[in-house]
């Protein structure tokens, strides 16, 4: 039978990517045009400046995925886009860029919610196997996700304040570290030991939500105190220490939940995933399990568009289709 192209754009943040994926699962080409340096000055994402260079780098973007991958809109499927949650102004530029083409084109049109996206990611390289948990740590998002079959996800947690990502950037910020700095962090944490023992956020019994704002303010406090008292507290420390908790919080509800769903799959996914405290927590708690744990490649676990193609595909596939008057939808639920 005949192979299916899916091309996908994401804009939801500071990345304008574009995608293709072949069969659902296979990756043709994987094209990421990164703001970071621009946001850094700044120390975090200006929505008004990631819209702009959205839109700069949308045409750009796309045509080299094309090129990459020598095919054309022509040879795609369909066109699926990321059309929420992130930053309204940037999501518009990707949502009117695959309307103008699927519309030029005459070709389907699917919406995408960002972190299924996330959860699709894992799925380029292995096939799901239900039930599957997912836990998504990102910059905007820390949840635990139980899905019994494609396209469904139950939110079984959530964080009640910030995201892990977010924490990681706050503290990072205190230390003075440039943006993103839960790269920074991480690499400081290897370096470092930990001294210093910092809050862990339990929560009620059996609850699987998060809270990390405590200790974000624990950091701070502990850093304005020893600068008070003329203490010498190592950054390396601090970082060891503050990612310690946020691992232990984090490894330690996503077991739970997988011995008490029995589930089949781990999946990690979000930027967080990248981490390598969090990885290697992981892989030693899923080792008492009969649980697959599966952490994408870096590549996969931040912001891109394939994540967007495998997710939309599987919608495609399903008979999800949007209309013309798709919109971008900053706080668009699961
Ligand atoms: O998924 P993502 O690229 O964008 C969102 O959808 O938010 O995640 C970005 C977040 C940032 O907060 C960044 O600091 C964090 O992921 N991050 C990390 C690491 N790499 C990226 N946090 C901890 N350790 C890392 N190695
Ligand atoms: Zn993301």
């Amino acid at each position: 039978s005949k192979d299916q192209y899916i091309l996908a754009i994401e804009t939801s943040c500071d990345e304008t990517a574009v995608a293709i994926v072949k069969n659902e699962r296979e990756l043709v080409t994987n094209v990421v045009a990164s703001q970071i340096e621009s946001h850094k000055r700044f120390g975090g994402v200006v929505p008004e400046i990631a819209s702009r260079h959205h839109i700069e780098q949308m045409t750009v973007t796309l045509e080299e995925a094309l090129d990459e991958s020598g095919l054309t809109i022509d040879d795609m499927d369909a066109v699926a886009v990321t059309e929420g949650p992130g930053l309204v102004g940037a999501l518009l530029v990707g949502v009117n860029a695959a309307k103008s083409i699927a519309f030029s084109k005459q070709k389907p049109l699917v919406g995408v919610h960002h972190i299924a996206g996330h959860i699709y990611a894992n799925r380029l390289e292995k096939e799901f196997e239900f039930p599957l948990l997912a836990l998504v740590v990102s910059g905007g998002h820390t949840e635990l996700i139980l899905m019994r079959e494609h396209g469904k996800f139950e939110i079984i947690g959530e964080t009640r304040d910030d995201a892990a990502g977010e924490a990681y950037d706050k503290v990072a910020r205190t230390l003075k570290l440039p943006y993103p700095g839960g790269p920074q962090i991480d690499r400081l944490a290897t370096e470092g030991k930990e001294t210093i023992d910092f809050p862990r956020a339990w929560l009620e019994d059996g609850s699987y939500d998060f809270s990390f704002s405590g200790l974000k303010s624990a950091v701070i406090n502990r850093l304005h105190n020893a600068k008070q008292k003329g203490e010498v507290l190592k950054d390396e420390d601090v970082a060891a220490s503050f990612q310690a908790s946020v691992v232990d919080v984090l490894s330690t509800k996503a077991y739970r939940a997988a011995a008490e769903y029995e589930v089949k799959q781990m999946i990690v996914a979000g930027g967080v995933a990248a981490n390598r405290g969090l990885r290697s927590a992981l892989v030693e708690k899923f080792e008492h399990l009969d649980t697959e744990l599966l952490i994408p490649p870096l590549h996969l676990c931040t912001d891109n568009a394939a994540m967007i193609a495998a997710a939309g595909a599987v919608a495609f596939n399903q008979g999800h289709r949007a209309g013309w008057d798709l919109n971008a939808n900053p706080g668009l639920d699961l």
